[in-house]
């Protein structure tokens, strides 16, 4: 597991490089590269310079394949939306085609269909691995506070663990805002994973995701410890306070 603490003022540009870098390695040594994007705020910033020079030249985009790791229930144009977080970022900005942009589909019936839905479509989209997961080039992850990644929250393993689906829909325990997310066996088959945490908030959760005991079960975020050199997470100094091994 690596890390890089970066000072916030240059964190968004740290993680773009990353994202850059990845993409045009994976297009150098497969001819594309899928990018899984993470939700919430912490990305936008990075999302933004990815429309920008440099990187947004340096990017083989007509290469990319771009799908989400979770979306909240809400139409594509909504506030809340990780689909409009990433199209008025940096999505409506550079040439990746439409065909290759694959959003988990919010006006279907239920969540539940939009889930098997989603399923259905990166399982055709993305290069698959023996089990039949999809394996993206690039995962973006986000952390809560409480130690959730994408829309796998605490408490939600019986829906996951033993199960071969490849996403599902849970509710947010707290708003019970419904929501679809890849299950962890795709979060963690990725190439690369990036963990994308920043501020002063995450500070307490992120030594425990690191550093601590891995709990039973373990913490969501915390599953990633288990897959080594294939996980990056990206601290801001903030967040990287509580840290008791600093890497950098
Ligand atoms: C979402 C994300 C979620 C997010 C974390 C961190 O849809 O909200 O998938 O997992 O990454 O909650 O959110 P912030 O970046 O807003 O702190």
């Amino acid at each position: 597991m690596n890390i890089e603490i970066i000072e916030p003022r240059s964190f968004a540009a740290a993680v773009a490089d990353e994202i850059v870098a990845s993409i045009n390695d994976s297009v150098e040594e497969r001819g594309r590269a899928s990018i899984c994007l993470a939700g919430g705020g912490t990305p936008s910033g990075t999302y933004r310079l990815l429309a920008r020079p440099p990187w947004g030249s340096e990017t083989p985009w007509k290469q990319v394949t771009v799908c989400w790791g979770d979306e909240r229930w809400v139409p594509s144009d909504h506030v809340r939306s990780n689909f409009r977080l990433a199209q008025e970022t940096f999505l409506t900005h550079v040439p990746v085609s439409r065909e290759h942009i694959l959003g988990i589909n919010t006006t279907l019936a239920t969540p539940e269909i939009a889930a098997q839905d989603y399923q259905d479509r990166i399982s055709a989209a993305i290069p698959t691995n023996p089990e039949g997961v999809p394996v993206f080039d690039l995962m973006l992850l986000g952390m809560g506070s409480d130690g959730h990644t994408a829309s796998v929250f605490i408490g939600s393993e019986q829906q996951w663990q033993n199960s071969d689906s490849l996403c599902i829909a849970v509710e947010h325990p707290e708003s019970k805002e419904p929501r679809i997310t890849l299950t962890p066996k795709v979060l963690f088959a990725a190439r690369r994973i990036l963990f994308l945490v920043t501020g002063t908030a995450k500070a307490e959760m992120a030594r425990t995701v690191l550093e601590g005991e891995i709990q039973a079960p373990p913490l969501p975020a915390q599953l990633a410890r288990e897959f080594g050199e294939r996980v990056t997470w990206f601290l801001d100094s903030a967040a990287a306070t509580k840290l008791v091994n600093r890497t950098n």
